[in-house]
């Protein structure tokens, strides 16, 4: 397979692919997992472990505490390597506690979920949830190095696989018309987790994400297009309270609601329109979501995202083309009816 090392401003971070058996490196000095990876770490090292529960709910202030503590009883020093095994919350919180721990330490991370592989790991963005606002408090801190064995994903469950699918459409839609294709005509082999099938579309979307992120690591321009169907769907995990739709259903949700909005400005032909829909029926995604317009538009407003008081949004116009644009509020109503 692959390796890749991107140049994110002063950072480089290594990309590489693994067999699981030697997927976990010599060079940690701690440990990060969750009580459902930390399978993957080899009982040598248990006792260099921070094991935390699993989940959003504990994406805090704490368990950043929890890391800290553990590196300073281990008396670590800044040559410090932290590494993460886990999904998107152990991968931003890994990389978060490393940014902090002596002005910044190493950091490896192992993403164990589809997101966190195809999107969540690379491109430095770490943080935690603070005060009920999701990733409130952060920084930018690319990791050193990014392990990746899709076999880890054979434990993972179906609804996590494919909430982690929805960021791999939505990478396809933005950067890479092959990848959306084979999304189209491959969905046996994806969903039975075939080898070639998750390397090829991990592969592929850490190109796309790289290749973006490495023109804007602070999100001052086209970075901003990853986030596609995200204010849409933070509005919804925000109003359902965060434990109705997982973050890739809810960026599903936004995905159709962004091509519906595209739609209704005339800014999108119907044939892609009905493309996107059906590739996301054909998945079985849950589409319709049982939510007030008003709510939803009261929610977006909160997003952080929103700059100067207006609420941005990503649209496409067609397959890798996609704007950031205001929406008028009848056309938001019109869409969310
Ligand atoms: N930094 C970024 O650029 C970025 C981008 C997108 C999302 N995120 C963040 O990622 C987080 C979501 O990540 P996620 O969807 O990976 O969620 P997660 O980390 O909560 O993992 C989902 C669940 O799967 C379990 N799990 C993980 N790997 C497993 C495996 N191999 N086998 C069995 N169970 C496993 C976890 O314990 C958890 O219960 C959010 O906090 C979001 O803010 C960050």
């Amino acid at each position: 397979m692959s390796s890749y090392e991107f140049n994110f401003g002063q950072f480089k971070t290594a990309v590489g692919f693994y067999e699981l058996e030697n997927l976990i490196p010599d060079s940690g000095s701690l440990f990060i997992a969750d009580e459902n990876t930390s399978y993957l770490i080899p009982k040598k090292y248990l006792d260099r472990c921070v094991i935390l529960p699993p989940g959003e709910e504990f994406k805090s202030w704490e368990s950043i505490d929890k890391i800290l503590t553990k590196a300073v009883d281990l008396e670590l020093a800044r040559d410090a390597n932290f590494v993460g095994v886990g999904g998107g919350v152990i991968c931003d919180m890994t990389a978060f506690a490393a940014s902090l721990f002596m002005r910044g330490c190493s950091v490896t991370l192992i993403p164990t979920t589809l997101l966190s592989m195809a999107d969540a790991a690379l491109g430095g963005k770490t943080g935690v949830d603070f005060k009920g606002y999701k990733n409130l408090v952060g920084s930018f801190y690319p990791a050193k190095e990014l392990r990746i064995a899709v076999d880890s994903l054979k434990t993972l469950s179906k609804r996590e696989f494919l909430s982690g699918l929805a960021e791999v459409i939505k990478s396809a839609m933005i950067g890479d018309v092959e990848l959306l294709e084979y999304i189209e005509n491959s969905r046996d082999d994806i969903l039975d987790l075939k080898k070639e099938s998750l390397n090829y579309i991990i592969n592929s979307c850490i190109k796309v994400k790289g290749r973006i992120v490495e023109e804007d690591l602070y999100e001052k321009s086209v970075r901003a297009n990853l986030n596609l169907g995200h204010t849409f769907g933070h509005a919804l995990e925000s109003v359902t309270g965060f434990s109705t739709f997982s973050h890739g259903e809810g960026v599903v949700w936004g995905i159709t609601k962004a091509m519906d909005t595209s739609l209704e400005l005339g800014i999108v032909s119907k044939d892609y329109h009905s493309r996107i829909l059906s590739l996301l029926k054909s998945y079985n995604y849950r589409l319709e979501a049982d939510v007030k317009a008003t709510d939803i538009i009261d929610a977006m407003k909160l997003d952080k995202k929103k700059k100067g008081g207006v609420v941005k949004f990503i649209l496409q116009t067609a397959p890798g083309e996609t704007l950031i644009r205001e929406v008028p509020e009848d056309v938001l109503y019109s869409v969310l009816k």
